[in-house]
């Protein structure tokens, strides 16, 4: 029988990452557990993706997410192929789906795409059969992974009760596929009170859908918050400019000491990366010791370890 998540087996194992949205709170929850013990191990070398193949294709630019799944698979003992976009045959006209098939006629084991259009990894299901995907961020949709080391560093944290945690997300939301993901990710594991803080332009008219409480005011956004994530203007994906004065934007949402004052007195202060300082996060908040956006770099390595673990051995 075919399930009904395309990223679930017939028999509800972890076939393909696509997204957070649809993933069982059970699956969610294994995968951190088995990226804690990664990491409290300190990332050990092992042979469980031994003789297995894992290509990168990135069409968009990325430093964090490209190398950590690049170790991640060399510590499981995997052969790595990373293909350079820029010189291969898609600068040739050549569409994903066919850039797709080759490295599966190559033998892929995991196929690692990142790719500006929304949903475009959906589309390749039809045409692989023992290949698994994970998205690495698609356009303004998810970017799981990200979500996954996001709720694994914040349950480090604050012992993982999520139920009892008031997050807020800060930043360009309306073009944020961590946003979306993180949001997903913390109300699988019950997290009620998630805020997201932006000027109105930049939130997306119905985000109220998703479970979350929107904030304009800064102030009333942070109050009391164990959490606060920040995100970078993702100009890359506005038509047109969201932003009239970055300034006024930096005044207003830039996280500062200041504004950071209105957190709890032990909050946690996140940001994806790449980072703008000055603009979304200023640098004493971003080298600061509330700051664990490095540990964020750290913990994406055993998140990646143990999502291509269960994809290969299905645990
Ligand atoms: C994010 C992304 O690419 O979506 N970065 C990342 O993967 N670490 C966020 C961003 O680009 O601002």
């Amino acid at each position: 029988m075919l399930s009904l998540h395309p990223q679930l087996s017939s028999k509800n194992s972890l076939a393909h990452l696509l997204s957070i949205q649809d993933l069982p709170a059970s699956i969610l929850k294994n995968i951190i557990i088995l990226a804690n013990k990664y990491i409290d191990e300190n990332f050990p070398t092992n042979k469980n993706l031994h003789g297995k193949t894992v290509a990168n294709l990135f069409f968009e630019n990325s430093t964090r997410t490209k190398s950590s799944f690049e170790l991640a698979s060399q510590k499981l003992g995997a052969h790595t192929i990373s293909l350079n976009i820029a010189t291969s045959s898609t600068a040739k006209g050549e569409s994903l789906t066919d850039t797709v098939s080759t490295i599966v006629a190559m033998g892929a084991d995991i196929v690692v795409i990142r790719h500006s259009e929304s949903g475009a990894l959906f589309s390749l299901l039809p045409i692989i059969k023992n290949t698994h995907i994970i998205n690495a961020g698609d356009g303004g949709h998810e970017h799981p992974t990200q979500a996954l080391l996001d709720v694994c560093t914040i349950g480090r944290h604050k012992q993982n009760d999520f139920p009892n945690l008031k997050v807020a997300i800060i930043g360009d939301i309306l073009h944020s596929r961590v946003a979306r993901s993180d949001i997903f990710a913390l109300s699988i594991l019950g997290c009620s009170d998630i805020r997201v803080i932006a000027p109105a332009n930049l939130l997306p008219h119905n985000i109220e859908e998703l479970g979350v409480k929107p904030y304009y005011d800064t102030k009333q956004g942070l109050q009391d918050v164990d959490v606060v994530i920040t995100l970078r203007l993702q100009k890359e994906r506005m038509q047109s400019s969201f932003i009239p004065d970055i300034n006024e934007y930096y005044q207003k949402y830039g996280l500062d000491a200041h504004k950071l004052s209105y957190c709890a007195p032990n909050a946690i202060v996140m940001h994806p990366g790449p980072l703008n300082r000055g603009v979304e996060i200023c640098t004493t908040v971003a080298d600061g010791n509330q700051s664990v956006i490095l540990e964020q770099v750290r913990n994406g390595i055993g998140v990646r370890m143990a999502v291509m673990d269960f994809l290969i051995n299905s645990i």
